[in-house]
């Protein structure tokens, strides 16, 4: 895809159809001169370079790389208008694709007539979720496993509901037995089952935790952010096949959450909340004097918490579930590019002198930490520091990010480490761009060059 000629062709696009509307002078309070602007942009773009640089394959430290330029073309095009998918008053067009969207990804979870909309990221939509969890259940918390994302914990805190973190297993996903006794005492409302955590990329057993949940009259949120798009390898045979249970359970738990600004190749400002009963509306009816006024069908601020939001979001995510569906064929093919990349790294690790595979990869995310401080925790951590610093300013960088774990946790994946210190870092790649698959052994030898340097 040439990217400058979709640009043009968007300014072209947006430009025929305001020509329709009469020509007009704009006021000279907005007039920069061309010479002017260039000496600004120059020490703009200069500040940019500022940056990591996430669209490399040597970059694989956080959950992070650039949209797609079919999202790029999209939002770009759409935001020359500046639609706002509060009201259809503010954005018709970009509304509608909203909704053409929303049923798609219900679509890939198996939600029937579910309610749903674009958020500006996971943090408010799981915010959401909780919202609408707390008015079902006034008065009974949410438990979510240790390893959920820090936002769960400070989002009930904003909601003003209990939150009650439930331990994991040695592979980092909810304790199925801790969380039955949480839920025996009568006081949870809704658990959130996480289906890729944002440290480990663990999958909670979705379809375990909603039996316990239904057993004790729970109600089940799935916070699929990070891992959601991944539902589309779910039963597949081959490599990148993953195990259909947790991920079939998705459509029947009560809510999910999922961030195509991660896997689903969007600029940040796209997150999506999806609820299975349509009937949960009613807990956003609001009256607003001086909107919805230019049609009686929904408008998508009847049904979400914030106010403005970029229809700009909703058309590039339109324009790139149109060429790249969320299908196995389509979406599924990235997302298993880098699913594959994980798991191939995971070989070299398992083989390697120099580093340690901390557990086996589930998603895209591998941990391992260097050895060659020796097998104590302290060791390790002040490896894995200098690993990081080293790789980003070497003369080949690679930019990894860390993981603080604790002592029960390695001890419990590796009884030969020495657990000397409470908690420490170990290493953390995320290889989310499908790229990664081609690049792996060159990580993999660059991240043990750096190691043998003690
Ligand atoms: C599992 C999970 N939930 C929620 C979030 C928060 O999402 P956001 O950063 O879009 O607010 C993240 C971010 O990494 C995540 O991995």
């Amino acid at each position: 895809m040439d990217l400058d000629r979709w640009l043009n062709a968007g300014l072209q696009a947006v430009a025929g159809w305001q020509d329709g509307f009469g020509a007009f002078d704009r006021h000279a309070s907005l007039d920069i001169p061309d010479d002017r602007f260039a000496a600004v942009f120059a020490e703009f773009t200069g500040r940019l370079r500022d940056n990591y640089p996430f669209f490399h394959p040597s970059y694989i430290g956080q959950m992070l790389k650039p949209p797609h330029p079919a999202a790029v073309a999209g939002y770009l095009t759409a935001m020359l208008i500046n639609p706002n998918n509060h009201a259809l008053d503010g954005g018709p067009a970009t509304a509608q694709m909203e909704k053409e969207v929303v049923a798609q990804l219900a679509a890939m979870f198996g939600f029937d007539d579910p309610l749903g909309h674009l958020t500006t990221s996971g943090t408010i939509a799981n915010l959401e979720a909780l919202y609408v969890a707390r008015e079902l259940h006034p008065g009974r918390g949410i438990a979510y496993s240790a390893e959920a994302h820090y936002t769960h914990g400070r989002m009930c805190g904003v909601l003003g509901v209990s939150g009650t973190p439930v331990g994991v297993d040695s592979a980092g996903r909810i304790d199925l037995g801790e969380l039955d006794a949480v839920l025996a005492g009568g006081r949870i409302g809704t658990v959130v089952a996480t289906a890729g955590t944002t440290g480990l990329g663990a999958i909670d057993p979705v379809h375990e935790v909603l039996a316990v949940a239904r057993r004790h009259g729970a109600r089940v949120h799935v916070d699929a952010a990070y891992g959601g798009f991944f539902t589309l390898l779910a039963g597949p045979d081959g490599q990148a096949g993953l195990d259909p249970a947790p991920w079939r359970a998705i459509g029947s738990c009560d809510s999910v959450v999922i961030d195509p600004h991660k896997h689903g190749l969007q600029p940040y400002g796209c997150g999506a909340v999806l609820f299975a009963d349509p009937d949960v509306g009613r807990f956003y009816v609001h009256d607003s004097a001086y909107t919805y006024f230019t049609s009686d069908e929904l408008h998508l601020g009847e049904i979400s918490l914030e106010c403005s939001r970029a229809g700009a979001a909703a058309a590039a995510l339109w324009l790139t579930l149109a060429l790249l569906p969320p299908t196995p064929e389509g979406l599924g093919q990235v997302v298993a590019a880098g699913r594959r990349a994980a798991l191939a790294w995971a070989g070299l690790l398992r083989d390697s002198d120099l580093l340690e595979l901390y557990q086996p990869p589930e998603l895209d995310i591998v941990c391992y930490f260097p050895l060659t401080g020796g097998p104590r925790l302290s060791a390790i951590d002040a490896a894995s520091a200098r690993l990081l610093a080293d790789g980003m300013t070497d003369p080949r960088p690679v930019f990894l990010s860390t993981l603080r774990v604790t002592g029960a946790a390695m001890a419990a994946r590796h009884p030969a480490v020495a657990a000397d210190t409470d908690q420490g870092r170990i290493l953390r790649s995320v290889l989310m761009k499908p790229e990664s698959e081609d690049h792996v052994a060159e990580l993999h030898a660059r991240v043990e060059e750096l190691a043998a340097v003690r």
